[in-house]
């Protein structure tokens, strides 16, 4: 039996939704309260599986750790020096986070390979090199990493790529290391600047985030403290297209409006009617005369690879032809076969996609391939004919709190319900 969300499409969404935390920040963020010596207090952490996993993985290494709601709260104090190889690891990519946490907290450490959405090969040698700059030796064996140091010491790296977790990951590693370590070509998303401004109130010497040049001074003991997440602008994102896509009026709260600025500036040039008002943005759907557009993912603060899916779904009901250029994952394209499935017409050329429209949208079982293909579904499922039935339900409550309930809210109808394989 396998799980499915059933949506039938065509209904006009109207009210409130509310973004949670960060999701990208969240599995950082949890990692990084490895390094205190005391408890930490983390507000707005959004309901997903991820977190549950990270919860488990905290746990195994006799973390106290207490979820009640939107608040966790993680004791270190009692902590144990395990190796990290149980399944929890496969469940999400960003166990890799235990890796610089763990280094920069016991200068060693065991993890299995992690798991997380395939987008097409997702390397982490950019991590390795940085912990190899900061004197860790790395040895891998039977889908193992074994990293170890007789100390860390600060130095200079520099990144080929500006790779979000390769960035974390070193400033997790060097808050305390000896001396100073710079990292250059760091890259600059918001979710990285949370993460630092944690680790900034535990006791970690930072500067330069969201630039180029991160400076790390290396500090002997970091302490607990409390934090609250940034909204999740990939949420937010997928919401505000949602609300293009199917909505008469729906106001999406919780949002910092700048971190959107590349999605809502495509959008607007779509010819989507918005209006930002604070921290919410209130979207007027229904006017579906949109314009094609023309995609290229970038590094923040360009188009945000996560967002050109959902995005892709409301192309097709643009009139005419629209282009996707992929610059970050260059094969994160699996969205478009389970589209062309509910009548979509995109096809594929060398990290690009171009969809005709605009094309009738039919209900269908399709596959969510990844979250964010996960999220193209829905938006799909929204505006199409009849019932669409999403398999592999468990990629989107990864990424995104209490879908179902958010969307019925809406006025959206929702339902799960298991199918026989
Ligand atoms: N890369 C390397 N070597 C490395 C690291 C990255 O070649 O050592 C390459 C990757 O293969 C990719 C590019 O650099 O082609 C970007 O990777 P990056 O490290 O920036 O991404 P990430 O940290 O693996 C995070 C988010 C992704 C999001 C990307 C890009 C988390 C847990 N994941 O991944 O989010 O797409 O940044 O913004 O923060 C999602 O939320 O659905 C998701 C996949």
């Amino acid at each position: 039996m396998a799980e499915v969300i059933a949506i039938e499409g065509g209904r006009p969404l109207n009210g409130t939704v509310r973004i949670s935390g960060a999701k990208n920040a969240t599995v950082a963020l949890i990692p990084a309260t490895v390094l205190a010596d005391g408890p930490i207090d983390i507000y707005g952490v959004p309901e997903i599986s991820d977190v549950r996993a990270l919860a488990t993985l905290l746990r195994e290494l006799n973390c106290e750790v207490i979820i009640d709601g939107e608040n966790i709260k993680i004791d270190p104090s009692h902590m144990k020096e395990i190796p990290l190889t149980s399944d929890a690891v496969n469940k999400l990519r960003a166990s890799y986070y235990f890796m610089g946490a763990l280094l920069g907290k016991y200068k060693r450490v065991t993890i299995k390979m992690p798991g997380g959405c395939y987008l097409g090969p997702r390397p982490i040698d950019l991590h390795l090199k940085g912990f190899e700059a900061l004197g860790a030796k790395i040895t891998y064996e039977d889908d193992t990493y074994y990293l170890e140091a007789d100390e860390l010491i600060g130095t200079q790296i520099y990144l080929d790529f500006a790779s979000v977790g390769a960035t974390i990951n070193i400033m997790l590693a060097a808050v305390k290391a000896k001396g100073k370590t710079v990292i250059e070509n760091a890259a600059k998303e918001p979710e990285i600047i949370d993460v630092a401004n944690l680790l900034t109130k535990m006791g970690a010497k930072i500067r330069g985030v969201g630039t180029d040049t991160i400076t790390i001074e290396g500090v002997e003991k970091l302490s607990g403290t409390f934090h609250e997440i940034i909204p999740d602008r990939i949420e937010a994102g997928t919401y505000l297209i949602i609300a293009a896509a199917a909505g008469e009026k729906v106001v999406i709260q919780n949002i910092i409006p700048q971190h959107l600025e590349s999605l809502i500036s495509k959008l607007k040039e779509m010819g989507v009617h918005m209006d930002v008002v604070g921290d919410s943005i209130v979207v007027y759907g229904g006017v579906k005369n949109w314009k094609p557009v023309e995609i290229t993912t970038q590094i923040y603060p360009g188009f945000a690879t996560d967002l050109q899916q959902p995005l892709t779904t409301l192309l097709t009901q643009a009139h005419g032809v629209s282009h996707v250029k992929e610059t970050i994952y260059i094969e994160r394209f699996k969205h478009c076969e389970q589209l062309n499935k509910m009548g979509a017409s995109i096809t594929l050329g060398d990290a690009t996609s171009t969809i005709n429209g605009p094309t009738d949208l039919v209900g269908a079982r399709v596959e969510a391939t990844d979250l964010r293909c996960g999220a193209a579904l829905v938006v799909a499922a929204l505006m199409a004919k009849g019932v669409t039935e999403i398999t592999n339900v468990y990629h989107i409550d990864r990424g995104y709190e209490n879908i179902d309930h958010k969307l019925i809210t809406l006025g959206a109808r929702v339902s799960r319900y298991e199918i026989s394989e």
